[in-house]
């Protein structure tokens, strides 16, 4: 959570770090602030709200001469953690001089007791925060060399970090450090940036250093020399960024959402590419680093992740037992790691994660790898911390992904675990020629994509007549039952509606009695070996005035209880959690667009869960 960028370089420091806070904005909303370094010492502005309200203040209290005087700068937008929203808790903050400002992403855990310590020896704290007790312990440290009080500090401090520090005593420097929370250097001609995406560099520079848990780094201009808390060099390498500045603009869609929606036949297609092998009914991972012998030597697949990560496995987990008849499991990572989990040497723990950063995932990783397990990521940010530390595993090649709504990432997720069970499936006892047929139907996406994309209007008018309900319903069963939690998700993240999805023949069982008329239902109801008694938990709701909005397969036979109908072409039921998918991305926006809801940011989310 919470967004982080900074600058040193020859241009004015203020706007390039309001651009990039507006590129990090995704990552949480509810307050900004920037520090930037003139002759004079540290000149800081916060304020409550998003960026722009930022900028303004900027605008009104700061003189164009002294913006155009900072040519060093650090800035943050905040989800909160540790105290409310407000100013005094925004970041950056300051040591008890004055002279040393920082900005923290993560969570300082022994915070408590460092603050009381602090106020032992007089120190007046200005803010509810945790990041304040690290940046005065700095001071406290300060002895004139920057990075050796930030050292000193960060030795002492339990929990995660990615933070950037300036010191008025030291113009031109900004130190860094990270621990659990990514940060990325950006290496330009005559400039440098940090932050804790790349989203925010690549408008700047595509040579980027992303820094390892332990590293720091001291950053000028033109230098970037990084050590470890010990203080010995460490080497890292430069990268090239590889996707293009316009990835992260929204390309003339109102939001980053439906950009990402509309972008899914091409990031499926990049997820899928060199990956089938349509001759042998099989798919190419070469990045899972397993082969045939292993495949069958796994007595299970347990799928980790959270949230719309955690519904792509549980599709996984169909895919995996129907066509490799091996054992699946999906556990929610936050569950996962502190259940002393049963898994040794001969499972094979996959951690679904869009971001690779999120804290419950990773530590999930690493309760699998302390107990034996062989360890996969299925990650789509690069190099992020597990696509590291699993070591192996399939990128989605989804590029950025903005939208705090997964949208890409999920139908990635999805497409490379029906590749992983194709996989599965030939070194099992999947047939060659089911293999194929598999095979075929997978490499169709794209185009059923772009099918279920071009009845947008068709799916925009369904939505006008859910949009006045604050209730609804998703329904599903089979590998359709997690697209239905997926499809209430995000219809409840996005519109706020309330939105239940469960096992269509779950209903009866107790939630049925919330059936009020006319209360939206959205029901799974593509060709299947299920299709009939899903239609009979339909009639179900139907008979209790429920209004009935059914997901059909284009072609099959019409659904007789269904008020409004949402097509999807016919494929193979596995398949056709992407399609489904995708439709109901379409409905949930646009419910979230009638109602007028901020879809790209929605209240008290942000993008990626770097803390528990
Ligand atoms: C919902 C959403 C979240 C994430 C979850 C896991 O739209 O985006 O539920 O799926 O926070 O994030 P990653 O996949 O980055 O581990």
């Amino acid at each position: 959570m919470c967004g982080i960028i900074g600058y040193v370089g020859r241009n004015a420091a203020t706007p390039v770090l309001l651009g990039g806070l507006r590129r990090l904005e995704y990552r949480g909303y509810d307050s900004a602030g920037l520090t930037i370094q003139q002759a004079g010492g540290l000149r800081t502005l916060r304020a409550v709200g998003k960026v722009a309200r930022l900028a303004d203040k900027v605008r009104a209290e700061w003189v164009e001469a002294e913006v155009a005087a900072g040519h060093a700068g650090i800035a943050h937008t905040r989800w909160a953690t540790h105290g409310a929203p407000t100013e005094a808790n925004a970041h950056p903050h300051s040591d008890a001089t004055g002279r040393i400002r920082l900005v923290h992403n993560g969570i300082i855990e022994n915070y408590r007791h460092i603050r009381a310590k602090l106020e032992a020896k007089g120190h007046v704290f200005a803010s509810e925060t945790d990041t304040e007790a690290l940046v005065r312990l700095i001071g406290e440290y300060h002895k004139g060399d920057l990075r050796q009080a930030v050292i000193a500090a960060l030795r002492r401090v339990e929990g995660a970090y990615g933070i950037a520090v300036l010191s008025a005593a030291e113009p031109g420097v900004i130190v860094v450090a990270r621990k659990g929370s990514p940060l990325v250097i950006g290496v330009g001609e005559g400039e440098c940036l940090v932050a804790s995406d790349p989203a925010a560099l690549v408008a700047h520079t595509r040579r980027v250093i992303y820094l390892d848990d332990g590293d720091v780094a001291r950053v000028t201009a033109d230098s970037v020399d990084i050590t470890d808390l010990d203080h010995a060099p460490i080497d890292r390498e430069i990268a090239e960024l590889t996707f293009e500045a316009g990835a992260v603009e929204k390309g003339g869609h109102a939001h980053f959402m439906l950009k990402e929606i509309h972008e899914q036949p091409e990031t499926v297609g990049n997820a899928l590419r060199g990956r089938l092998d349509l001759v042998n009914g099989t798919a190419v991972l070469s990045g899972m680093g397993a082969t045939a012998r292993e495949l069958l030597d796994f007595q299970r697949v347990v799928m980790v992740g959270c949230g719309t990560s955690l519904h792509a496995g549980m599709v996984g987990e169909f895919a995996l037992e129907e066509l490799a008849a091996i054992h699946a499991e999906v556990q929610p990572a936050a569950e996962f790691r502190y259940r002393n989990p049963l898994v040794d040497g001969r499972d094979l723990v996959v951690a679904i994660s869009q971001s690779g950063e999120t804290a419950d995932t990773l530590a999930a990783v690493r309760e699998a790898k302390d107990k034996g397990a062989v360890v996969m990521g299925l990650v789509n940010v690069v190099g992020s911390a597990i696509a590291r530390e699993t070591g192996r595993g399939v990128y989605l090649h989804a590029g950025p992904e903005i939208s705090v709504a997964s949208t890409k990432a999920f139908t990635g997720q999805v497409a490379v675990l029906l590749l992983m069970a194709l996989k599965f499936g030939r070194g099992r006892r999947l047939s060659g020629e089911r293999g194929q047929a598999l095979a075929a139907e997978i490499a169709r996406l794209p185009k059923l994509i772009e099918a279920v994309l071009a009845q947008d209007a068709a799916i925009a008018a369904v939505a006008a007549r859910m949009a006045g309900h604050d209730h609804a319903f998703f329904l599903g069963r089979g590998p359709m039952h997690p697209v239905a939690l997926e499809g209430a998700l995000k219809l409840k993240e996005i519109s706020y509606v309330h939105a239940e999805g469960y096992h269509a023949a779950e209903l009866k069982h107790g939630p049925i009695a919330l059936l009020t008329p006319g209360m939206p239902v959205v029901v799974l109801a593509n060709r299947s070996p299920v299709l009939d008694k899903v239609l009979g938990n339909a009639e179900e709701c139907r008979a209790r005035g429920a209004r009935v909005i059914a997901v059909v397969t284009d072609g099959g036979p019409p659904v007789a209880v269904a008020d409004d109908v949402i097509r999807i072409p016919d494929c193979d039921p596995l398949v056709a959690t992407i399609p489904a998918a995708v439709a109901l991305q379409l409905l949930a926006y646009h419910v979230a667009r009638l109602r007028d809801c901020p879809i790209d940011q929605p209240r008290n989310l942000a993008k990626s869960g770097t803390v528990e």
